[in-house]
């Protein structure tokens, strides 16, 4: 299949059928975005919601955030899990008030530079907030692109996880404008009908053309870690 075989389909799947109206769609705003992003890296999207609704209710402005005491923060955190993410969340926001004149920065890269974020976090915030062309590799992506394209090996060694890169790059709308869409499909997907059990290939935008499916290996992509 084509890049653009496979970004058109899951661009029009997206229209149809994807998420619209989750708490972080339909803003730029850098600072909801990235908490959102932090919120979702181990927890699910409906647990998710009610926090991420409190915490920008008492801390609506990224420079409220970096001027509280970490001890204000915790507390609405609490149940999330995962508690290391908060206090980057909070070094984080110091971060951007001391060294970045309080803007989140643009780039991908000096964004990954910031406390608490991957690539993958990265270049969801700079496609979301900002516009920019790139690509992202959460756990639904990976398992997305393992079945699509056959990929072997479990993900988590660095030669398949640089396999899925190269893929994620090459895969990518050709229109920067289409990135933010084409990139919430892939999650969408990865979260609604690419499931780990029971996926819905019967549903899928992309089932003539996944190679794990010709192949009957849907269930066994992708691996898990070798023991
Ligand atoms: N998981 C990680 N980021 C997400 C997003 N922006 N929307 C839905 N699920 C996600």
């Amino acid at each position: 299949m084509t890049a653009a075989t496979f970004a058109d389909r899951l661009l029009r799947w997206q229209r149809q059928h994807g998420r619209h109206d989750l708490p972080w769609q339909n803003t730029r705003d850098a600072y909801r975005i990235w908490l959102a992003e932090i919120m979702l890296q181990q927890t699910q999207v409906a647990s998710v919601i009610p926090y991420y609704q409190r915490f920008l209710a008492h801390f609506p402005e990224l420079a409220r955030l970096a001027a509280a005491p970490l001890e204000e923060v915790m507390p609405l955190w609490s149940g999330l899990g995962y508690y290391a993410r908060v206090r980057n969340l909070h070094r984080c926001a110091q971060e951007i008030m001391s060294r970045h004149g309080g803007e989140f920065p643009r780039d991908p890269e000096a964004i990954a530079r910031l406390p608490g974020i991957g690539r993958s976090t990265a270049n969801a915030i700079a496609v979301f907030a900002f516009g920019i062309r790139a690509p992202i590799l959460d756990g639904n992506v990976k398992r997305v692109l393992c079945r699509s394209h056959g990929v072997d090996g479990f993900p988590g060694t660095a030669a398949v996880e640089q396999r899925l890169w190269q893929l994620a790059e090459e895969l990518l709308p050709a229109r920067a404008a289409d990135c933010s869409r084409y990139i919430q499909a892939q999650m969408d997907l990865g979260a609604t009908l690419c499931t780990r059990g029971k996926p819905a290939c019967a549903d899928c935008p992309l089932n003539d053309i996944c190679i794990a499916r010709r192949d009957g290996r849907v269930n066994e992509l992708p691996q898990p870690r070798p023991r």
